[in-house]
């Protein structure tokens, strides 16, 4: 696939899930996806002064537990999908910042720019990868951080069998049945698949020039935090 194809297909998962996306997120999670985004926070400790960039916000659930709970001012949340972020207006209208619609791989901001970069679940689904992590490191200042958060698959053969059934079994079968849309829900095990297969997050990041990077695995090494600073 090109990166213009995977760009249009990536579009086209999210912008007709956007409604019931918060809701299936954490049926399909368990709720757990709560305490992903808090424990990343928290493992990051951001300053008083923070000013935040929140790539690939979608509904902006990792904006605002960095409001809530990492007691972040200024933030500006980044997607391509107007429909994902317009839930996050209307449901957070009272979060102070800016939302602006572009691609992670090209950003409208200057260099040394931000203190801080978080990404929840959004790596895995950019057109070029390398692309947008070096843009990442761009737009960051000197000593800012990224903190990271993707889906991999767990190394447990056990564990991961089971995860195995779920996640290409009941979990595309739920969605489909709650969002109406057949895709989207078969293009998020698919695409954890050949992330985990093909990306290897850590490597990339030393190669762009990060430094003092820390990872750290959650719920069984089903997802990846990992942080590192300019
Ligand atoms: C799984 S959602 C994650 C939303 C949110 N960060 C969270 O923690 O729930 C992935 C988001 O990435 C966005 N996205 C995918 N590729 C992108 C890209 N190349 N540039 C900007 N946003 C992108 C999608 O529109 C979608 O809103």
């Amino acid at each position: 696939m090109t990166k213009y194809e995977k760009k249009n297909q990536v579009k086209n998962v999210f912008d007709p899930i956007a409604e019931s996306y918060d809701f299936l997120n954490h049926l399909l999670s368990f709720g757990i996806d709560c305490y992903w985004r808090r424990k990343a926070v928290k493992l990051t400790g951001f300053k008083k002064d923070a000013k935040l960039l929140d790539v690939a916000c979608g509904t902006g659930d990792f904006s605002i537990v960095a409001r809530n709970k990492g007691k972040v001012q200024d933030i500006t949340g980044l997607d391509f999908s107007k429909e994902m972020m317009m839930q996050f207006v209307k449901k957070a209208p009272w979060i102070n910042g800016r939302l602006v619609q572009a691609v992670a791989e090209q950003m409208p901001f200057p260099d040394n720019h931000f203190t801080n970069i978080i990404v929840g679940f959004g790596v895995r689904n950019f057109y070029d990868i390398p692309k947008g992590l070096s843009e990442f490191y761009r737009v960051l200042k000197k000593g800012g951080k990224t903190t990271i958060l993707e889906f991999r698959l767990p190394k447990n053969r056990f564990i991961g069998l089971i995860y195995r059934a779920y996640f290409h079994g009941i979990l595309p079968v739920i969605g489909k049945i709650i969002s109406k849309n057949d895709e989207s829900y078969k293009y998020l095990p698919r695409s954890v698949d050949e992330f985990e297969h093909k990306v290897d997050t850590v490597k990339l990041l030393k190669e762009i020039g990060f430094e003092k990077i820390q990872v750290k695995m959650l719920t069984f090494g089903i997802v990846q935090c990992v942080i590192a600073e300019k």
